[in-house]
């Protein structure tokens, strides 16, 4: 029913030292890092070995790169590696095993690969540059400088020529040092931007900073070349790599290649969870941190972790401040918290609230502006555990009712509880409303 094909990035430019290497090798783990679910392999056609040296797993025996021109199907032939993410062993000479630019395209098309497959290129337009390029669904190409803008034409041509579609050119301005100025206030950045939209360029919306951290990473003594997500966070780099590869993410879910959407699996998987699991009841409000007892509270679930719990009504009231939502609270029912983006790039994350009567159906939705998601956020990141950086569509329901808290799952609150969440994805899911 869903194309779950597999979308490809190619990490390309005819210059060497602009960082294809590092954002690819990077972006495979970041995006398996963000998007669990997802599966991420890494080949390279370059005969160096930075992608062995990042994801070998101890010694390893597979079977390298060209065999992706040979007989056995490509998903044969990837290997699991380190960080979750598959790959294959590098080559150091490879051979064109014949003209066809397009091999790779039906290789792959052949293959039962899936997820997201990323190719890191040599700095030259050869045989096995040109297959990439025109395999890709997206081609990212670094640039640092006037060379390497003015290069991203050939990449563009060489797209054109292979008839793929130059609309997947993406410059992405690498290694940019922020202290450099062309002019008095003209950045690099700003150069590299202006002089790519003059020529009609795509640029993302991110920036890979130069970062002596992360050149240490590949040019100590050491064969192991670590990554920035797990040797690096303190640099401007992680945050740039997790804005690329969200990028990356949203132009995979705009092929429709992603197939069957994450937020079906999630809410399958989130269906049968019994509401309050021992072990997972948390006994203090994830607002005031304050133990709830009494009359005063709503028992809660945290739909994607299973953490349950009770908060106070005036928390809740304080946290929905802004929002006036209160005063539609039916008698019973539940209201939905989703964070659907991450925020991963500031504190705050795009927040929906959701109001639902006792038969599932909706009273109110309120977005929620980023500016005012303070509250908001700090209430999922106590309920979840999670750090902002490390959400992904976290939900949270609250059931209203008037029964008090402690009594809640004695009564039969619990039944009712899973009764309406049962309504709730339902609906979720037929409505595609998140
Ligand atoms: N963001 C960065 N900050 C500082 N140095 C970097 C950065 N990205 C890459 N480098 C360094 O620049 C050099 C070239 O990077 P590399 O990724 O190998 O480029 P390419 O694959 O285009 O030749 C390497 O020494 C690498 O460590
Ligand atoms: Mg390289």
């Amino acid at each position: 029913m869903h194309d779950t094909g597999l979308f490809v990035v190619t990490v390309a430019s005819e210059k060497g030292g602009v960082g294809k290497t590092t954002i690819a090798t990077n972006l495979a783990v970041y995006l398996k890092a963000l998007f669990e679910e997802l599966p991420v392999t890494i080949i390279s056609f370059d005969n160096h070995f930075s992608v062995d040296n990042m994801f070998t797993i101890g010694s390893h025996h597979g079977r390298s790169v060209s065999a992706v021109f040979g007989a056995t199907a490509i998903d044969q032939l990837v290997q699991l590696g380190e960080y979750g993410v598959q790959f294959m062993v590098s080559e150091r000479q490879m051979h064109p095993p014949d003209d066809d630019v397009k091999h790779l395209s039906r290789v792959l098309a052949r293959g039962a690969l899936t997820g997201i497959l990323i190719i890191d290129t040599r700095p030259i337009l050869d045989y096995f540059t040109r297959n990439a390029l025109l395999a890709a669904d997206l081609v990212l190409a670094p640039v640092k400088d006037r060379p390497s803008l003015v290069n991203a034409g050939a990449l563009q041509q060489a797209l054109v020529d292979g008839g793929n579609d130059a609309e997947r050119l993406w410059l992405v301005p690498s290694l940019i040092d922020g202290r450099t100025k062309l002019k008095e206030d003209v950045g690099i950045r700003d150069f590299i931007l202006c002089s790519a939209v003059e020529r009609g360029f795509q640029v993302v919306d991110t920036f890979i900073a130069k970062s002596p951290k992360v050149e240490s990473l590949s040019t100590s003594f050491s064969s192991r070349i670590y990554p920035i997500l797990t040797h690096a966070r303190g640099t401007a780099v992680h945050k740039q790599m997790q804005e690329l590869s969200q990028f990356v993410r949203r132009r995979y879910e705009a092929t429709g290649k992603a197939g069957d959407k994450p937020l079906a699996r999630i809410l399958s998987a989130i269906e049968d969870q019994p509401p309050g699991r021992a072990g997972h009841l948390a006994a203090d409000c994830p607002v005031c941190k304050n133990r709830v007892t009494g009359q005063d509270g709503y028992f809660y679930q945290e739909l994607r972790h299973h953490k349950t719990g009770f908060v106070h009504s005036s928390c809740l009231d304080q946290t929905l401040n802004a929002v006036e939502l209160q005063m539609l609270f039916p008698d019973r029912g539940g209201l939905l918290f989703y964070l659907a983006e991450t925020g991963l790039t500031c504190e705050e994350g795009a927040v929906s609230l959701h109001l639902y009567d006792d038969e599932g159906e909706v009273i109110a939705v309120e977005n929620i502006a980023v500016d005012e998601s303070a509250r908001l956020m700090h209430l999922f990141r106590m309920a979840t555990g999670l750090e902002p950086g490390e959400m992904f569509r976290e939900m949270i329901l609250v059931a209203l009712s008037p029964e008090a808290p402690l009594t809640f799952l004695d009564s039969d609150g619990a039944n009712g509880f899973s009764r309406l969440r049962r309504l709730i994805l339902e609906d979720l899911r037929e409505n595609e409303t998140l």
